[in-house]
C-alpha cells in the first residue's frame, strides 16, 4: 500500500462509521498557545473544550504536523531515529462528546487487522495505569491476550500542549521481530522493534495551565495514527525512512553528496535530514511560515540552516535545498495541492534563505576554525570562549545553536554562561543606544526585504493581480494622513495595516507621482488600499482599511487598483514630460524641473526661470504641447543603461532614484527623459491639455498647474455653463456677450455721471435752504443719513453764504458711524475745532485736525448722541 491508497482507505473507513471528512488545517494553529499544529486534534481543540459547537460530532482528517520546538520537539533526533520527523502526517478520527471507548478501541482494531491486514499476534497494546477500563475492552471485547497489555504512566497520558485537553491514552504497537531489538513488548523492549501506529487519546480533561485538570463535561476520542510509521510496516520495511515518500528525496540526496545512501551512517543522517527538513521547509512556506528571527518563522529558518549546514559540511558548494523543496512538491502536491501553486514561490524564499547563510557559514567557520585550533583541554575537555560565540553570533549572524553543534561533533564545550552574560551586555547596550537608532518597524522592513527580496512591481499587468501576503502588521490611524481618512473611520474604529506582497500592480508614490488606491481581497476578507508608498526603496507598503478578516499571511489574494484613476494619473504623468518639453521650447533651455507632482485630478510641475511667464508665453506653452499630442507619438518606455540613457540625451526627472539600470520615457517624437513612472501608450491618449495657473513660488521658482482628459472636458463644461449664466444675466445671446457687457459697462458709467450732477444741484437747493434759516449767522442742523463728503461739500456750500459765520452738521451714513462736519469763516471770531471738540467725544468720537483750520472734520461710533452732541455745538457757537 502506498501513501495515496492508505489516505484514500483511511478517511472511507470513518465516512463509512458516520465521520465527516476534512481537509487538513493549516501548520499554522489558530491556537496562540501553540508554535505549530503538533497532532491532528489541534484545530478541534476548542470543541474537546466545549467552548465551540463542532459541525459534526464525529470528523476525520489527515492533518500536516510539524514537531519542531515547544512542547512537542522532535528536531534534534531527526536522522538518528527511524521513527521521528520534524514533518509528518497524523491520519486522526475524533468524537467530540459522541462515542467513546467502547466503539473507539475494537474499530482501532477493525481497522488495523481488517483493512490493513496487520497479524493480529505482532500487536501489542499499552494503556494507562489508571485505565481499568480501557484494558478490560482490549481483552475482553476485542480479545488481546492479557500479556500483550502494558501498563504504562507518562506515555501514556498525552495532551497537545500545556493548556488544553488531555487524558490518558491506548497505543497499538507493532512488534518488527526480534533482529531489530530485545523481547518485552513496548513496555521494556527496543523502539526500534516496537513500533507506535496508533493512538487512542481518551480527552477526558482540560489543564488550565497550572496542572489544575478539570473534567470535561463531554469525554471525547482523539486518534493519532502517524502515516509514515504505518506505511513502513505495510511496506514492509524496517525504518521510515525507507517509505515510498521519502525514497525520490533521498535519491535526490544522494546525487547532492555523491554517495549512496546506506554506504556510511554520518552521511546516511545528512541526507535524512535534507529529505525531512525539506518536506518541513516546503510545507511550512506553503503554509505562510516564512524564515525570520521570531517564533515559528525562527524555527524554520533553524530548519534550513541545519539542513544546508549539513550540505557544506559535505564540501557541496551549490545551494541545494530548491532541488530538495521541489521534489517535496512533486512527492506530496497531488494530495496538498497547494504546494503546486506555490512551488515557485517556494524554491525563491528558501534559496534565499539559503544563499544568505551560507555566505554567514563561510565567514563564521573561519573564525570558529583559528579559534579551536588555539584551545587547549582542561579538566572536562576543552571549552570555547563564550565571547567567541558571541561574536560570530553578533558580528557574523553565525547562530549559537550552529557552533554548539560544531563544537560537539569535535568534543568541545562552549562556555554558555559567557555566551549568556555577552548577550545580556548587548540588550543593555541595545536599550541605552535605542533614541535615535532605526526604529522596530525599520528592522521589520530590512527582515522582509532580506528575506523576499524586492518588491515585484507589476507595470503592465491588467489591474487584478494574484499576489501573495508576505507579511502585515496593524498600525495606528494616527499614523495615516488624515486626508486619506474618512469622517466616518473614527466612528467605525476601522483597524489599519500596512501590508507587504510579493508582486504588486499599485505603484507606490516617487518621482512626483502619488499612490495607487484599490483593493486586496482573499478569502478571510479584504484591505480596502489607502495609500501606496515605500517603506524602504524597493519594498511596496501597501496602507489600507481592514474590511472582514482582513487578509492572511502566506495566503494568495488579489491585488487591484483603481484603474479609471490610475488611467488619470498616467495622462497627467505623460503630460507633465510635454508640458516639460514645451516650457524649454518656449522659454528657453536653462528651464528645470524643481518638483512635481502627479495626481489623477491634476499635475503640478516646478521649475526654474527668472521672470513671470507672460499670457502669451503660456499660451505658447500650451498650443506647443497640445499640437504634440495631437500629433499622437507613440510613447516607448523601457529599461536601460545610464550611459546608453546619457548618450540619447535623455534628461533626468527630479525626485527618482537611479541605478545603472534606469528606465527611459520617450513620449512622441521630442521629450525623452528619465522616469520610473506610469504613462500612457501613446501621446493622443493624454486627451486636451490645459495650464490652469502660473505663479511665483520663491526667487527664480515658477509652478505650473494644469489638467488634461476628463478634467478639462469639465471644465470646458463648466467655463461654458457660466457663460450661458451671464449671457442669461445681461439677456444677449452668448456669442455677443462681450458687445453686451460693454454697453452695460458705459450705461453705467452715463448714469454714475448723471446721478452726481443731480446731487450737487439737490444739495446746492438744500445750502440755500440751511442758510435761511441760520441763528444768528449759525447753522446747526441733522442732516439724517447724508454721506460723509456730500455732508462736508454742504457744510461749504452753507458757510459761502452771506452773513453766515459757522455751520454744524451732522450725519449717520448708512455704513454706520456718525459724521460730523464744522465750517466757519474764517474771518469771524468762531473756532471749527472748539466748535466740534466736546461733540465729537458725546458720539463717542474724536478728530485728528491740527492747529485750527476752517473746516474740521470728526467721526464718531453712536449715532444716538447726536442730538445731544448738536445741543453741546449749540451752547458752545451761540453761548445758550
Ligand atoms: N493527539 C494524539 C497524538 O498526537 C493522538 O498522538
Amino acid at each position: 500500500m502506498r501513501a495515496g491508497e492508505l489516505r484514500r482507505a483511511f478517511s472511507s473507513f470513518w465516512a463509512e462509521r458516520g465521520h465527516e471528512v476534512r481537509a487538513s488545517a493549516s501548520l499554522i494553529p489558530h491556537e496562540p498557545s501553540l508554535l505549530f499544529t503538533v497532532a491532528g486534534m489541534v484545530p478541534f481543540m476548542p470543541y474537546f473544550l466545549g467552548e465551540e459547537v463542532p459541525p459534526s460530532r464525529r470528523m476525520t482528517t489527515i492533518q500536516k504536523c510539524v514537531r519542531a520546538g515547544g512542547k512537542h520537539n522532535d528536531l534534534d533526533d531527526i536522522g538518528r531515529t527511524n521513527r521521528h520527523f520534524t514533518f509528518f502526517e497524523m491520519m486522526g478520527n475524533f468524537s467530540f462528546g459522541d462515542y467513546f471507548k467502547a466503539e473507539a478501541v475494537p474499530w482501532a482494531w477493525e481497522f488495523v487487522t481488517e483493512v490493513l491486514g496487520l497479524e493480529p499476534e505482532k500487536l501489542w497494546i499499552t494503556v494507562h495505569v489508571s485505565d481499568d477500563e480501557a484494558a478490560e475492552i482490549w481483552r475482553d471485547s476485542v480479545g488481546i491476550p492479557a500479556e500483550r497489555i502494558q501498563r504504562l504512566d507518562k506515555d501514556n497520558w498525552w495532551a497537545a500542549g500545556d493548556i488544553g485537553p488531555c487524558g490518558p491514552c491506548s497505543e497499538i504497537f507493532y512488534d518488527l521481530g526480534p533482529e531489530h531489538g530485545g523481547d518485552g513488548g513496548p513496555a521494556l523492549g527496543g523502539e526500534d522493534r516496537f513500533i507506535e501506529v496508533w493512538n487512542l487519546v481518551f480527552m477526558q480533561f482540560a489543564n488550565d495551565g497550572t496542572g489544575e485538570l478539570t473534567p470535561l463535561d463531554a469525554p471525547g476520542i482523539d486518534t493519532g495514527a502517524g502515516l509514515e510509521r504505518i506505511l513502513a510496516v505495510l511496506q514492509g520495511v524496517p525504518s521510515a525512512w525507507d517509505i515510498d515518500l521519502f525514497a525520490p528525496l533521498l535519491a535526490e540526496a544522494e546525487r547532492i553528496c555523491g554517495k549512496s545512501y546506506g554506504a556510511d551512517s554520518e552521511t546516511d543522517v545528512s541526507m535524512r535530514i535534507f529529505a525531512d527538513h525539506a518536506r518541513a521547509t516546503a510545507m511550512l512556506i506553503s503554509d505562510g511560515v516564512f524564515p525570520s528571527n521570531e517564533d515559528r518563522g525562527y524555527v524554520l529558518r533553524r530548519i534550513i540552516r541545519r539542513a544546508v549546514r549539513h550540505a557544506w559540511v559535505l564540501g557541496v558548494e551549490e545551494v541545494v535545498m530548491p532541488r530538495l523543496t521541489d521534489i517535496v512538491v512533486d512527492v506530496m502536491g497531488d494530495h496538498y495541492t497547494d504546494l503546486r501553486t506555490n512551488r515557485e514561490f517556494i524554491s525563491d524564499v528558501v534559496g534565499r534563505e539559503e544563499e544568505r547563510f551560507r555566505t554567514t557559514l563561510a565567514a563564521g567557520q573561519r573564525i570558529l576554525d583559528e579559534a579551536i585550533a588555539k584551545l587547549e583541554g582542561g579538566a572536562d575537555g576543552p571549552v570555547l570562549d563564550g565571547s567567541v560565540a558571541f561574536l560570530l553570533h553578533d558580528t557574523h549572524g553565525f547562530p549559537v545553536e550552529v557552533t554548539e553543534e560544531i563544537l560537539a561533533e569535535r568534543g568541545i564545550s562552549l562556555d554558555g554562561a559567557g555566551f549568556a552574560a555577552e548577550m545580556e551586555a548587548q540588550r543593555q547596550r541595545a536599550r541605552a543606544g535605542r533614541a535615535g537608532g532605526p526604529t522596530f518597524a525599520d528592522e521589520r522592513y530590512r527582515e522582509i526585504l532580506a528575506q523576499f527580496g524586492p518588491t515585484e512591481f507589476i507595470r503592465d499587468a491588467s489591474a487584478v493581480s494574484e499576489a501573495r501576503v508576505l507579511a502585515a502588521f496593524e498600525i495606528d490611524s494616527a499614523a495615516i494622513e488624515p486626508a486619506l481618512l474618512a469622517d466616518a473611520d473614527e466612528a467605525h474604529g476601522y483597524a489599519y495595516v500596512e501590508v507587504y506582497l510579493d508582486r504588486t500592480p499599485f505603484y507606490a508614490e516617487s518621482g512626483g507621482q502619488i499612490g495607487d488606491v484599490g483593493t486586496i481581497n482573499g478569502s478571510a476578507g479584504s484591505v480596502e488600499v489607502l495609500d501606496c508608498t515605500y517603506a524602504l526603496a524597493d519594498l511596496h507598503r501597501h496602507i489600507g482599511r481592514v474590511r472582514g478578516g482582513g487578509v492572511e499571511v502566506g495566503s494568495l489574494v488579489e491585488a487591484q487598483i483603481d484603474d479609471v484613476r490610475r488611467a488619470a494619473i498616467r495622462r497627467n504623468h505623460t503630460g507633465t514630460h510635454i508640458l516639460h518639453w514645451a516650457l524649454r521650447e518656449v522659454l528657453g533651455q536653462h528651464v528645470k524641473q524643481a518638483g512635481s507632482l502627479v495626481a489623477p485630478d491634476r499635475l503640478r510641475f516646478d521649475f526654474s526661470h527668472y521672470d513671470a511667464v507672460t499670457p502669451e508665453q503660456l499660451r505658447e506653452i500650451e498650443r506647443l504641447a497640445n499640437a504634440e499630442i495631437i500629433a499622437n507619438g507613440r510613447c516607448r518606455h523601457y529599461e536601460t543603461s545610464m550611459d546608453d540613457a546619457q548618450s540619447i540625451g535623455a534628461i533626468a526627472f527630479f525626485g527618482d532614484k537611479y541605478g545603472d539600470v534606469v528606465r527611459v520615457l520617450e513620449a512622441g517624437e521630442h521629450s525623452v527623459e528619465l522616469c520610473g513612472g506610469t504613462h500612457v501608450a501613446a501621446l493622443g491618449d493624454i486627451g486636451h491639455l490645459r495650464i490652469v495657473s502660473e505663479s511665483s513660488i520663491g526667487s527664480n521658482m515658477r509652478r505650473i498647474e494644469a489638467m488634461s482628459g476628463l478634467a478639462t472636458v469639465e471644465r470646458l463644461a463648466d467655463v461654458e455653463d457660466l457663460l450661458g449664466g451671464l449671457a442669461e444675466l445681461v439677456n444677449a445671446p452668448a456669442d455677443e456677450l462681450a458687445g453686451a457687457v460693454r454697453r452695460r459697462l458705459d450705461e453705467t458709467k452715463e448714469l454714475r455721471r448723471q446721478v452726481r450732477d443731480l446731487q450737487r444741484a439737490l444739495a446746492s437747493g438744500r445750502a440755500t435752504e440751511l442758510a435761511e434759516a441760520a441763528t444768528d449767522g449759525v447753522v446747526i442742523a441733522d442732516l439724517g443719513d447724508l454721506e460723509r463728503d456730500a455732508l462736508r461739500d454742504l457744510a461749504v456750500s452753507v458757510r459761502d453764504h452771506d452773513g453766515i459765520r459757522a455751520v454744524v452738521l451732522a450725519s449717520a451714513p448708512s455704513g454706520g458711524g456718525v459724521a460730523l462736519v464744522a465750517a466757519v469763516d474764517p474771518a469771524g471770531t468762531l473756532s471749527a475745532a472748539d466748535l466740534l471738540r466736546d461733540a465729537a467725544r458725546t458720539v463717542g468720537g474724536g478728530f485728528g485736525a491740527k492747529g485750527d483750520p476752517p473746516l474740521v472734520m470728526a467721526g464718531g461710533r453712536d449715532p444716538e448722541g447726536i442730538g445731544a452732541a448738536l445741543d453741546q455745538v449749540r451752547a458752545a457757537a451761540l453761548g445758550a
